[in-house]
């Protein structure tokens, strides 16, 4: 038999087990349900599940409810780090947010006072996204939201929009966002004004994007960087490292050592349900040891951490069936 034969065989079989996957893990997403301190994102249906991988290589999987846009909520925050890291250096940014985990809620304030002298323990965290947004390239919150949207376009081929009903939702509703970028202005960590700060960081969770693109984002970041179809290097091997560094110890927040335990590989959670991966080269599904994916996954039903019930059990199972673990 020949390899493409040998190839096509093996790509039919490995389509066949995600749909099985994605079919199984669905009978999670009764176990959460949307987000509903955020008006906007209580209107999605709870009993979505879609997945996508991209491979280095050009292979291209997708499975379950796959059509549907969804805003990057926390996702936004490995890509705004990024850009942040890109612009100022990694060094300037660190003088600004630390990098260690915190065990606490997404959106959670004590340790902001507990801890001398006040700056947020990492990026992915509210307090520290915050913090991240200020930094951003450009004088007004339109000039920093459009530097970031640029990047984007960079990484999936087209400037992403923002949903502004959602926008607006958080808006209106931000009080304990708004209640940590006072206590972050108090400590010298919010560069600007609060509410310039609020409208950066609120954008960007509004940031709309399909399974597809989210895939195409996390690929980069396996791909340390590297864009593996354009050639662009769109940020360095240093800031790739260290963000999915930060994904793999924060990126699921108070959940993320078990996540780190028992699915083993970075990722990154939002309130919409949405769950970006980056998964190494030495992972063995087709066989083919070189090849890193991106994995873009959308399941609306969350639980109380945050992150989507349905994309997590996917995401173990997968990690298990197909040997993804990072260690
Ligand atoms: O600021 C917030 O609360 C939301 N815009 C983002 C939080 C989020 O996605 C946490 N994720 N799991």
């Amino acid at each position: 038999m020949n390899n493409i034969q040998n190839e096509s065989i093996e790509f039919i079989s490995i389509q066949e087990q995600l749909d099985q996957f994605v079919l199984d893990a669905k009978k999670n997403t009764t176990s959460g349900a949307t987000a509903s301190y955020i008006p906007a994102l209580k209107k999605a249906n709870p009993e979505h599940l879609g997945i996508c991988l991209i491979s280095s290589q050009g292979t291209f999987l997708k499975s379950g409810d796959t059509d549907h846009c969804f805003t990057l909520q926390s996702i936004s925050k490995v890509f705004s780090f990024i850009f942040a890291c890109h612009t100022r250096g990694i060094d300037e940014v660190l003088q600004y947010v630390d990098v260690e985990p915190t065990g606490d809620a997404f959106n959670s304030i004590f340790r902001l006072e507990l801890s001398h002298p006040g700056r947020p323990f990492n990026p992915m965290i509210n307090a520290g996204a915050i913090t991240v947004a200020s930094l951003l390239p450009g004088h007004s919150p339109l000039d920093k939201v459009e530097a970031l949207l640029s990047f984007f376009e960079k990484m999936i081929g087209r400037k992403p929009s923002i949903n502004m009903d959602v926008f607006h939702s958080e808006w209106q509703t931000a009080n304990r966002n708004r209640a940590l970028a006072y206590w972050l202005k108090e400590t010298g960590f919010l560069l600007g004004g609060v509410e310039d700060a609020m409208e950066v960081y609120l954008k960007l969770c509004s940031i709309e994007v399909n399974i597809v693109e989210l895939a195409q984002m996390g690929l980069i970041l396996a791909h340390d960087g590297l864009h593996p179809y354009t050639n662009e290097q769109i940020f360095s091997m240093e800031i790739a490292s260290l963000a999915k560094t930060l994904m793999l110890t924060c990126g699921m927040y108070d959940y993320s050592g078990r996540f780190a335990a028992f699915v083993g590989i970075p990722a990154k959670s939002g309130v919409s349900g949405g769950i970006m991966a980056a998964i190494p080269p030495s992972a063995r599904v087709t066989n083919n040891r070189f090849a890193c994916w991106g994995v873009g996954l959308y399941g609306p039903a969350i639980d109380k951490h945050g992150n989507s019930t349905a994309g997590v059990a996917l995401l173990k199972r997968l990690s298990q069936e197909w040997d993804l673990r990072l260690i």
